[in-house]
């Protein structure tokens, strides 16, 4: 048996940033009440012609990732793509990183768990190291939310929140099985499904033909939607559940953490954690107020500015955690 380490992490996020101030000149709602409700400033959204895509971003991430960990694509035995916002229906993009990177005829895996999905795909790519299958693997979270959400009024309670970008990291394997990923828990509650959901086109519910023949205005089912109140009350409960679960795997304590990087849903839930867990502000990571809530790419684009910044050092108990669609939630403790 071995264990997964972190060797290389990269990230990409486009270069139009949308303040507040920008959403309120295109429907009704005012920086004030998104900085409030969301500790959200401003998002990064991608502009048309530039080539950003789900993948593309993906890709750009995926290369400093590689670069860092010092291996060559060659060396690459497998990708995991998590993302809510895949560039194609199917298939999903971890083939068209395989062909963007020029890498050989390897795996290519596409995760479907939202804002959970990077803490399941590091988790199934450390299943795959752990077993001794692979060696390298990349794994990416990227999503494209700014041309899916409806930017009129009807829209505001999601569209605001939501921003583009892409994160990356390599999983390496390492020998001592004290170090790397120890543990990552995952759970699931489908019962909530439609809680926080896009629900068309869909194979089982309305399919794009229906869609177009309808051509109702009011339909917003290809839009998402959720109930926020709803969503930040079991998002508050299960991060909690879930940190405490992966540290009492490992015999640790919350005063063990050296950094723990939520997802990025809303400062407010960061906070509520934060303080639940008795962490010191230099001990919880937040970027949400750049780049608003980026799904999967949130927690390794967090992860990323947080070792740039020499806030991930060597030896370090450094706890992911993340809720979301599904629901889903989950969390991994890695000692860096
Ligand atoms: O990443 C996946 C997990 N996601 C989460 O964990 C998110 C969890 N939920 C939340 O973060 C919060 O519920 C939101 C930030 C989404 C919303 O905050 P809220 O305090 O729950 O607001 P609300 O939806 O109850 O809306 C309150 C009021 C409503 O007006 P009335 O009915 O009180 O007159 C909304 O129409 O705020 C109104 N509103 C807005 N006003 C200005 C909703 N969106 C906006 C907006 N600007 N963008």
């Amino acid at each position: 048996m071995y264990n997964s380490k972190i060797s290389g992490l990269g990230y990409y996020v486009p270069e139009h940033v949308v303040t507040n101030n920008d959403l309120s000149k295109i429907m009704d709602t005012n920086d004030e009440w998104i900085r409030e409700r969301t500790g959200i400033q401003e998002r990064r959204h991608v502009v048309k012609g530039d080539g950003d895509t789900t993948a593309t971003m993906g890709v750009k991430a995926a290369k400093v990732a590689m670069e860092r960990a010092g291996i060559d694509k060659k060396e690459i035995d497998f990708i995991v793509f998590a993302t809510l916002s895949p560039d194609y229906y199917f298939p999903g993009p971890g083939v068209l990183v395989q062909k963007e990177l020029g890498l050989d005829t390897i795996g290519a895996l596409d995760v479907r768990n939202q804002c959970s999905g990077f803490v399941y795909a590091i988790s199934v790519a450390d299943q795959f190291i752990k077993t001794g299958m692979y060696k390298n693997i990349l794994v990416i979270g990227s999503e494209l939310h700014s041309t899916g959400l409806d930017m009129t009024t009807r829209g505001r309670a999601v569209s605001v929140i939501f921003g583009d970008g892409a994160g990356a990291a390599v999983l390496t394997r390492e020998e001592d099985t004290t170090r790397g990923i120890l543990s990552t828990h995952l759970h699931s509650e489908g019962e909530h499904a439609e809680e926080l959901a896009l629900t068309a086109p869909g194979m089982g519910g309305r399919w794009v033909l229906d869609i177009l023949k309808e051509n109702d205005p009011e339909d917003t089912s290809y839009y998402p939607y959720m109930n926020g109140q709803f969503v930040f009350k079991n998002a508050v409960v299960r991060f909690s559940e879930v940190i405490m679960e992966g540290l009492k795997q490992n015999k640790l304590h919350p005063s063990d953490i050296d950094m723990l990087i939520p997802h990025q849903a809303n400062l407010r839930i960061s906070q509520f954690i934060q303080q639940k867990f008795g962490l010191s502000d230099d001990k919880v990571y937040n970027n949400i107020q750049k780049y608003g809530n980026t799904t999967a790419a949130s927690i390794p684009i967090a992860l990323t500015e947080a070792w740039e910044e020499g806030k991930v050092k060597e030896g370090d108990v450094v706890v992911l955690a993340a809720f979301g669609s599904g629901f889903t939630w989950g969390s991994a403790v890695i000692k860096w």
